[in-house]
């Protein structure tokens, strides 16, 4: 089921999903005792980070929530664009999360080793299964991509691996992303998409020709999950 919700703007967007970050959070601790996310990276989470961190900061029990994300940036983890890094700052420093429960990707290792160690976390805290995560939070970039599943790379292909590194020509960089495997088998995706520049994207994506090799966001169908298309007014203006 897709459930697109148009906020009225990047505020309104933040209390939306975390709202529904609580939500999805409590019946997943009451049903099983935890709850399993993977965060996205770049700009457009802060917000609702930094509202998690206030608003919510006593009303998830958040030592029950464990934190995994669905891709990195091949750099340390104290280097201005690592996505844990900015998670870190905005959100787990503020938070009573133990360490334990934070699962990052190791961007300073080699990519192949990197993704490697992460397909080997995953096994450990998923057992041999494909990991089902309570909830993958997705962003959208102005060419399609998300996580970091790039349009005309290589991990597009992938059917067997959880975890891949990611040659990205157009960046001119390394990636490791969670793959679409993955990410299909989580019981709920929610993107949050903001901002004038995702608008003509966002209409070829929603409502356009199926062509996940250029429009990589096409890929993500929950095969048993909720699918959660959280956008501001700007991003939906041609919907
Ligand atoms: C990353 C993200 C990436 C992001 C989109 C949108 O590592 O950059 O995981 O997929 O979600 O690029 O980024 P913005 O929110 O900054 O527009």
């Amino acid at each position: 089921m897709t459930d697109i919700r148009i906020a009225q703007d990047t505020t309104a967007l933040a209390e939306m999903a975390a709202e529904t970050i609580q939500t999805l959070a409590d019946d997943a601790i009451q049903a099983r005792g935890s709850f399993t996310i993977a965060l996205s990276g770049g700009s457009t989470p802060k917000a609702l980070f930094i509202l998690l961190a206030s608003q919510y900061h006593d009303t998830i029990d958040w030592n029950r929530v464990f934190i995994f994300w669905g891709d990195e940036r091949c750099v340390p983890p104290d280097h201005a664009d690592s996505n844990y890094r900015m998670a870190r700052e905005t959100l787990l420093d503020h938070v009573n999360l133990p360490t334990d429960n934070v699962f990052r990707l190791k961007g300073e290792l080699p990519p192949p080793e990197a993704a490697e160690d992460y397909e080997r976390v995953l096994h450990s805290f998923f057992g041999d299964e494909l990991p089902r995560l309570d909830l993958i939070l997705l962003g959208m970039g102005d060419d399609g991509h998300t996580a970091s599943l790039f349009p005309h790379t290589e991990a597009l292909k992938e059917t067997q691996r959880w975890v891949v590194p990611n040659y990205v020509s157009a960046k001119e960089t390394w990636r490791l992303t969670l793959t679409a495997l993955v990410i299909n088998n989580a019981a709920n995706v929610m993107f949050l998409v903001a901002g004038t520049e995702k608008a003509e994207r966002l209409k070829q994506v929603l409502q356009g020709a199926y062509q996940p090799e250029t429009l990589p966001s096409q890929l993500v169908k929950p095969t048993n999950g909720n699918l959660i298309w959280g956008v501001d007014q700007t991003a939906a203006a041609l919907l």
